[in-house]
C-alpha cells in the first residue's frame, strides 16, 4: 500500500512477484489480506490500482480482488478502483 492520504482515507495498492513465484496465487493472497486491514481495520474508504493495459496478469490479480476499472488515462494506464463495501462506517 502506498500514496496512503490519511485524511481521505485513501490508498493506492501495488504488487510484484519474483517471477519464480507467480502463478501460485499468493498476489492475490497479500493483496486481500492487505485489503482486509485497509477497510476493516483502518477504515479506508477507497484503494486504487493503476495498471499497464497490456499487463494482463496483473488486471486478472486486480479483478480478483475485486478491483473495477473506473477510468483510462490518455497514455492508456487503467485507473482500477475498490471501495469500501457498501454500508462501510469508517
Ligand atoms: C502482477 C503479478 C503480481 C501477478 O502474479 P500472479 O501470481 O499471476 O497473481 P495471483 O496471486 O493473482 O495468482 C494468480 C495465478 O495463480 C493461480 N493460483 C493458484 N492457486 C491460487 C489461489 N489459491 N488463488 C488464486 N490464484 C491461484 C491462478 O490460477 C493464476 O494463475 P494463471 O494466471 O496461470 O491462471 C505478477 O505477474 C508480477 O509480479 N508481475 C510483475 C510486476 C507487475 O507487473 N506488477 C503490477 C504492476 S500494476
Amino acid at each position: 500500500m502506498h500514496t496512503i492520504d490519511w485524511d481521505r482515507h485513501t490508498a493506492e495498492l501495488g504488487y510484484w512477484l519474483d517471477s519464480r513465484a507467480a502463478g501460485h496465487g499468493f498476489a492475490s493472497e497479500a493483496g486481500r489480506a492487505i485489503a482486509q486491514v485497509a477497510f476493516e481495520l483502518l477504515g479506508f474508504a477507497r484503494l486504487d490500482l493503476r495498471c499497464h493495459p497490456d499487463n494482463a496478469r496483473s488486471l486478472a490479480t486486480a479483478h480478483r480482488l475485486g478491483f473495477t476499472v473506473h477510468d483510462r488515462e490518455p497514455d492508456g494506464t487503467v485507473d482500477l478502483r475498490r471501495l469500501a463495501a457498501p454500508g462501510h462506517c469508517p
